[in-house]
């Protein structure tokens, strides 16, 4: 990718927008909020049914900590007259205020069940490092990812994401202790592989 390039919010097969204050937006947010099994992977969160307007304020909560939050949308055929698709929502979120000298964020993206396991979430976390590298110039990209994720796992770690320390033992689920994993990756180290 060049540094300007003409279609800034484009991957291959995806467009990114913001998100917006509407019912489809909303609508969309309820869905993968109610959706457990996409719940326990994305978040660290106790898992427990939420309300409709549990949901809402999640959502409202998760959206005020942002640095960067975009819809990932699927892009139509050529010549259809779909809307694009949304599937998922990828951000990154500042560490805190006084923090920012040190172009350090974290990185979290959730893709709706019916669309993981497409490709999907590799191509939106590659847009999201060129976006954070090229335009917001920052110098690392973190994450933390759950040990049982290892869906997760494997696709920072294909990414370029390096293996940075667990935090033992701090998650419960499922009757046992799991690991919180963290990753991170620094620009020249994106940049290094050619990204
Ligand atoms: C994690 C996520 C972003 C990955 O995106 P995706 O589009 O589904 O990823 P891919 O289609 O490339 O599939 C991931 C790879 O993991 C493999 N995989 C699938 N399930 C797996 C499992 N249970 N264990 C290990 N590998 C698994 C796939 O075969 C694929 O391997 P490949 O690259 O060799 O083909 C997406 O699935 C997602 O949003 N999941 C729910 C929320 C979440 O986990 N967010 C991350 C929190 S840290």
């Amino acid at each position: 990718m060049g540094p300007f390039p003409l279609e800034p919010y484009r991957s291959t097969r995806l467009l990114y927008r913001a998100p917006e204050d509407n019912p489809t937006d909303d609508a969309f947010f309820q869905a993968l909020y109610a959706d457990p099994s996409v719940g326990s992977m994305a978040s660290t969160a106790l898992i427990r049914p939420l309300s409709t307007k549990e949901r809402k304020e999640l959502r409202a909560k998760l959206e005020a900590i942002m640095f960067m939050s975009v819809m990932i949308c699927i892009i139509p055929d050529e010549g259809s007259d779909k809307v694009p698709e949304t599937i998922g929502v990828i951000s990154l979120k500042e560490q805190a205020p006084d923090f920012t000298h040190n172009r350090t964020h974290e990185l979290a993206i959730t893709i709706a069940r019916q669309y993981q396991d497409k490709g999907y979430g590799p191509e939106a976390i590659s847009w999201m490092l060129d976006w954070s590298f090229l335009t917001a110039g920052l110098h690392r990209v973190e994450l933390t990812v759950s040990e049982w994720n290892e869906r997760a796992q494997k696709v920072y770690q294909k990414l370029g994401f390096v293996l940075e320390g667990r935090r033992r033992e701090c998650l419960w689920k499922g009757g046992r202790w799991w690991d919180l994993i963290h990753m991170g990756i620094l620009a020249h180290e994106w940049k290094a592989a050619g990204s």
